[in-house]
């Protein structure tokens, strides 16, 4: 029977009323509660002169975080006299309580400082470096460790995380590859939310949350040539497309802080750039936090040519910088250029209410101290629990670049095994970059882990068999701290043949092999991205003996494999796996775990290809392999990389079906769904990740030549198949167009559905307007 309109509307009205109400009631509160907090804001800010609230923009280190040559003295003084918002680099109950206290009793307004950390990838339990993390393709996974991080930072006093890293890179040279997920802006974005949301939680109050700060705003990733701290140039079209799309991920999902980069965008450095600080991090995409500089990048844009401290301090708070790091240029110089009329009071009202904003988030004004409960420091920190989270994390990051007659998964009994390689019984690189709350006295070496897992069942024959450089000269930088990188006192050729006698008396060879801890991260630019020499000589040896050869890999970046790749029967990519290192290489070694790891940045086959990512354009002459002359391709080399974005192999073994669509022709909001059927016919149960990558090949302006769109992990038993669905709407083919407008052009489009970014099926859709 038909319903009257009249009792249609009825219905209507009182859904809307019913899906309103809590929402309204939540805006209502949150309406209530920025108004107390400006209220309050504004009430402290009258009491405030010039100098305290120029002292709230003012953040020092505490002495244990240096990655600059400028530090800061006379910490305590200047908490009395309301001359530092904040700290960094100060952790541990008792230290933060006594500069707590002396900003809340000794200063003359009692404000609370903030206390910030590099927590990069853990604080105390180290899970892998950010790259490895993002090989996981897990966002569970990813926001589980940031909130394992985030309770321990708060266990020891901090309140703040410089992390998530979003750079996008496409140049392995770069050593802060390390640091971020990869290439893809897609996948980049979504790690950064899980990232915020790990951090911050449901609400920045919780005694176990941390403001997160992403960074570095913006472009970083691109520095020319891959060198550490150098010019960015790039179009509007790459940086809206490409680059950006992470940082607004971040600002989407709520993040409180922002870091900007050392590089210039657009030639004016991002520190000092309105366009990027206000224009569109604040006008276009609604920012509420507040604006951190890097350590002395203020001070640093004087190098970039645009004047002397107080010159560019007083453009910087012009532009939207909030507070500024180590370099104290807004100190020094703020109050003279408002003297001068050079700024105003309003900019350092701005910059100031922000600072305090953030702590009025964090519950500080009612309660300073919520971080110091001496307890939790004892209780809540390298729990089994986080560890063994650690683990399972390093575990789901390790990529399996080759597998030749199924060497890998190993025997557990019966066999013999020669252990190589400078990183076989390590704990310090163990860790990566970024480890400042890191103990490497704690982590498991692949040998321990190894020997815990198969005790006396597999006979270990054990030979360091090369330093990790013989280069003296390489090796001075590697060893920015005490005992990085040594010499053994073996000569190279002494150990290369105690590795050979290992070999021998062995079924199976395991190299450990690869980057050490200093080699990448900030300041680790390298030009020459392969397993350094002395590695490889070794290598090279015991491939010469015939026994099959299985590469551990260690590694902050995509390196160059192809020697590797073509003599080694196995190599298992592990990047730095963290504090459980050795008990998760010997899970996937030894076939407890069945690797899953899917790689985020392209590898090379050598360096001249660089830079070489999978979401490039077309060119008007695409590369077509073969000897063909005049297309865009080298002479003495494939364009083809050597492992593409999205691969990584499995001990089992899956297929995937057709895409099937729902639909070939669409139109305006439609929405269309697109499946594969995927089925493990191997020998084991295992993970996959499944992609869904879109073309756009007629629009506009020239489109690259795929783009991830979507993921999903499936895990499947032998023999088990499953149906996985992407649902696709016209959002996912959005792009900036040349007036930098966000939206989809009508047309046809290539859906493609694999296991990587170079092994795709596909099927062709129509999208009218
Ligand atoms: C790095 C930042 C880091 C800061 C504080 C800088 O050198 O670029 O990533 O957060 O130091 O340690």
């Amino acid at each position: 029977m038909k319903k009257p309109l009249a009792f249609k509307s009825a219905v209507l009205f009182s859904a809307i009323i019913i899906f309103c109400h809590p929402l309204k009631k939540a805006m209502a509160q949150k309406h209530s509660e920025e108004a107390k907090m400006n209220a309050f804001i504004g009430g402290l800010m009258k009491k405030m002169t010039i100098d305290e609230k120029i002292g709230q923009l003012n953040l020092v280190t505490g002495g244990m975080a240096i990655t600059g040559s400028v530090t800061n003295n006379g910490i305590g003084e200047g908490v009395k006299k309301g001359s530092i918002g904040g700290i960094f680099g100060l952790y541990g109950t008792a230290d933060v309580r006594k500069m707590q206290e002396a900003a809340v009793n000794g200063s003359r307004l009692h404000i609370p400082l903030i206390f910030g950390l590099d927590v990069i990838h853990g604080h105390r339990t180290i899970f892998p470096i950010p790259l490895g993390m993002s090989a996981t393709w897990d966002l569970g996974v990813i926001e589980q460790s940031a909130h394992i991080a985030a309770k321990e930072a708060t266990a020891e006093g901090l309140n703040w995380v410089f992390s998530p890293m979003v750079d996008i890179a496409r140049d392995a040279r770069w050593g802060r590859i390390s640091e971020g997920s990869g290439e893809d802006p897609y996948l980049g974005g979504k790690i950064a939310a899980a990232m915020v949301k790990g951090y911050q939680g449901s609400s920045l109050k919780n005694a176990d949350a941390v403001m997160a700060c992403v960074k570095h705003f913006a472009l970083y990733g691109g520095a020319e040539a891959g060198r550490e701290y150098n010019t960015v140039d790039m179009s509007r079209l790459a940086m809206y497309n490409y680059y950006l799309p992470p940082y607004k991920a971040a600002v989407d999902a709520g993040v409180g802080s922002i870091m900007s980069s050392f590089n210039v965008v657009d030639g004016v450095p991002s520190t000092v750039n309105k366009w990027l600080l206000t224009d569109l991090l604040r006008s276009q995409w609604g920012f509420k936090g507040f604006v951190v500089s890097d350590y002395t990048s203020l001070n640093e844009v004087t190098n970039h040519g645009l004047g002397d401290l107080q010159t560019v301090s007083a453009l910087a708070i012009k532009a939207g910088l909030d507070m500024d790091m180590v370099g104290e240029g807004y100190l020094k110089t703020l109050k003279k250029s408002l003297q001068e009329k050079k700024i105003t009071i309003a900019d350092i009202d701005r910059a100031c209410r922000l600072v305090l904003e953030a702590k009025y988030k964090l519950g500080l004004f009612e309660n300073p101290y919520k971080s110091l409960d001496p307890k939790r420091e004892q209780t809540e920190i390298m729990t089994q629990a986080n560890r063994q989270a650690a683990r399972t994390t390093a575990e789901h990051s390790f990529v399996l670049l080759k597998n030749e007659n199924q060497i890998l998964p190993l025997k557990k009994t019966g066999s013999s095994i020669a252990l190589v390689g400078p990183l076989a019984d390590n704990k310090r690189d163990m860790l990566g970059t970024w480890v400042i709350g890191g103990e490497w006295e704690k982590s498991v070496s692949v040998m321990e882990g190894i020997k815990h897992l198969v005790g006396e069942n597999v006979t270990i024959n054990y030979a360091k068999g090369s330093n990790i450089t013989d280069d003296t000269t390489f090796m001075k930088r590697l060893n920015f701290g005490p005992g990085m990188v040594s010499l053994d006192k073996q000569s190279p050729d002494e150990m290369i043949e105690d590795a050979v006698k290992a070999a021998k008396k062995s079924d199976v060879i395991v190299a450990v092999v690869g980057e050490s801890q200093s080699m990448s991260g900030e300041s680790s630019s390298r030009s020459d991205i392969g397993i350094p020499q002395s590695q490889q000589r070794m290598l090279k040896e015991l491939a010469k003996l015939g026994k099959p050869l299985v590469i551990v890999l260690f590694n902050g970046r995509p390196l160059t494999l192809t020697w590797e790749d073509e003599h080694a029967a196995a190599i298992l990519d592990v990047w730095a796996p963290g504090t459980e290192a050795g008990n998760a290489i010997a899970n996937v070694l030894f076939g407890n775990y069945n690797p899953s790891g899917k790689l985020t940045a392209t590898f090379p086959r050598s360096v001249g290809q660089i830079p070489v990512y999978y979401n490039h354009l077309n060119t008007g002459r695409p590369y077509t392999s073969g000897p063909t002359k005049f297309k865009s391709d080298y002479l003495d080399i494939s364009n083809d990389p050597l492992y593409p974005f999205g691969y990584g192999l499995s001990y089992s073994k899956f297929t995937y079906s057709d895409v099937q669509l729902s639909k070939s022709q669409l139109k305006g909001s439609e929405m269309l769904t697109a499946s594969v059927t995927v089925t493990n016919n191997g020998p084991y149960a295992g993970e996959q990740v499944v992609q869904l990558y879109i073309s756009d090949p007629v629009a506009s302006i020239s489109r690259p030549v795929k783009e991830l769109k979507g993921f999903q992990k499936v895990n499947l038993q032998t023999g088990e198949k499953k149906t996985i669905t992407f649902s696709i709407t016209p959002q996912q083919l959005k792009f900036y167009n040349s007036q930098l407008k966000y939206d989809w052009e009508p047309g046809d489009f290539y859906i493609h559905i694999g296991f990587n970014s170079a092994d795709i099926k596909t099927a062709k859709v129509s999208w009218a307007k």
